[in-house]
């Protein structure tokens, strides 16, 4: 009986642990996912390969490309917490100025999708001049101090 007790009570202790430890690995991926890990840089490698999608929806006439990549552009994700903290640092005062140009291209990137929905390549050429110059803007602005402030 007493052997019986013993074994019951390792065994319900095995299983706790192997239920702690896989709760626990749950909440760290929980985590990674609510803090991307994902740098600036890395952000702005995708907002160039959905802009190069975007030529190219525009020069072979697809708008389901050109919708699709306007819609990575609209949805792309956030820098890690640790980079914004560094960025909201360096930017001070001019954070302003910065999230200005930053709506310049996301609100251009909406508009350009509504118009690849439309199918009206003209708006989408025109829309796709001002998001360039958002993006263009925002580098000579900022791009060479926030590269040493981002490090
Ligand atoms: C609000 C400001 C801002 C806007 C808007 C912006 N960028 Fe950037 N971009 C930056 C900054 C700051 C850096 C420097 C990041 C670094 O070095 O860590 C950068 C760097 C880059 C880089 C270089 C990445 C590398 O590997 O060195 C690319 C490519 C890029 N941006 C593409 C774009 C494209 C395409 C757009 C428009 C669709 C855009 N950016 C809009 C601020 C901006």
């Amino acid at each position: 009986m007493y052997k019986i007790q013993k074994i019951m009570i390792i065994t319900s202790a095995v299983i706790a642990l192997f239920v702690g430890v896989s709760v626990n690995a749950q909440q760290q991926q929980q985590d990674i996912e609510k803090n991307t890990i994902v740098t600036f840089k890395q952000v702005m490698q995708g907002l160039l390969s959905e802009t190069k999608m975007i030529t190219q929806g525009i020069i072979l006439e697809d708008f389901s490309l050109v919708e699709s990549a306007a819609e990575g552009i609209i949805n792309h994700p956030k820098p890690a917490m640790s980079q914004r903290k560094k960025l909201m640092k360096a930017l001070a005062a001019k954070v302003a100025t910065f999230k200005g140009f930053d709506e310049v291209v996301h609100g251009g990137a909406i508009k350009i999708k509504q118009a690849a929905e439309d199918q009206n390549m003209v708006v989408i050429v025109a829309e796709y001049q001002k998001l360039i110059m958002g993006c263009q803007s925002c580098h000579t602005t900022f791009k060479d101090a926030l590269t040493i402030a981002l490090q």
